[in-house]
């Protein structure tokens, strides 16, 4: 049994696999595959390891049918047409639970770091502006006892609400379809509709999925709604936000600041203007990016990939109908 690896994984889940006696083939090379490499490759393996954006469609998915398995380096998985995978019979895996510590601590660094103007003001030293100090030049905003505005309370945004409750005093509100039982009562976090989570919100963290609903939620509408000394945070998928209406927003002073891990389009090009804006800090698609996360969701792919090619029920699965 072969298993294409289309990016350069840990070394956790190449062990795994190879243990299970898996021929694997990766693709070493610093660049995206492109769509007709992707599927020559599959063609000639059992399963499909995917690390990074590569589109699964419906094209995509007919031209490879024969796969038992397509384990998703990620727990996100946008980039892929699970309905026709379903359709196929072909399992998704993903890698859920083993990045939210991870995430979170990005989130609330951008949170930090957007506050108190950090990447600016490092940036500054290298320009050789450090000099004459002014008591009222670059201030940040105290983030203490601020509300924090959730926009998709699951596991990552559970675990930013219990850094920004337990370390910075901050009050809790979300925004999700359903309710969120736990931290209600951990962290007397509260439900409230869209508009008052944009409104009331001083730091506003998105973690919900990218989906037809949620893609460009956050547009100039929505950023009209907000405080005018609001952070908007988003550590979930560029696609949620409408790149142009954030970057006018932060301009004309609609909200203070800004702190993202995801863009779009990822990679931001380098002349961008969000990324000369002092209350701004961007980083590229960095939140599951410690050695023992990247560990962790290597060797989860990997048992994605070894259930699939033993036409076991995968451990981590997107579409269970495919069971049915
Ligand atoms: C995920 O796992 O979805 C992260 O965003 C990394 O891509």
């Amino acid at each position: 049994m072969k298993v294409f690896i289309s990016r350069k994984i840990h070394e956790s889940g190449l062990q795994y696999l190879r243990i299970a006696g898996i021929d694997i083939v990766e693709w070493t090379i610093k660049r995206d595959l492109s769509s007709e490499e992707l599927i020559d490759h599959c063609q000639k393996a059992d399963a499909l390891l995917s690390a990074g954006g590569n589109r699964i469609d419906r094209a995509f998915l007919e031209s490879v049918k024969h796969i038992k398995v397509i384990s998703l380096h990620s727990v996100g998985y946008d980039n892929v047409d699970v309905a026709a995978a379903t359709d196929l019979k072909i399992p998704i895996g993903n890698t859920p639970g083993v990045l939210s510590d991870a995430t979170a601590d990005i989130a609330l660094l951008l949170i930090l770091a957007s506050s108190r103007k950090a990447i600016f003001m490092h940036n500054s030293i290298h320009q050789g502006n450090w000099g004459f100090f002014e008591p009222t030049a670059n201030l940040g905003i105290d983030i203490r006892g601020r509300t924090l505005g959730i926009f998709g309370l699951g596991k990552i945004g559970f675990e930013l609400a219990r850094r920004a409750s337990a370390a910075l005093g901050m009050k809790i509100i979300y925004h999700n379809r359903g309710r969120h039982p736990e931290a209600e009562k951990e962290l007397q976090a509260r439900w409230v509709s869209f508009d008052d989570l944009l409104e009331i919100s001083d730091v506003l963290s998105v973690h919900t999925a990218l989906t037809s609903e949620t893609r460009g939620r956050f547009s100039k509408e929505a950023f009209a709604r907000m405080k005018r000394t609001a952070i908007f945070i988003n550590s979930a998928r560029g696609g949620i936000h409408n790149e142009e209406d954030l970057t006018e927003a932060l301009k004309n002073g609609i909200i203070w600041g800004a702190g993202l891990d995801v863009t779009n389009p990822e990679p931001m090009r380098p002349d961008h203007p969000l990324l000369f804006m002092p209350n701004v800090c961007v980083l590229p698609h960095i939140g599951s990016a410690t050695e023992e996360t990247r560990a962790a969701m290597s060797l989860i792919a990997a048992k994605n990939v070894v259930a699939g090619l033993k036409g076991e029920r995968l451990p981590f699965v997107v579409n269970p109908e495919v069971y049915a």
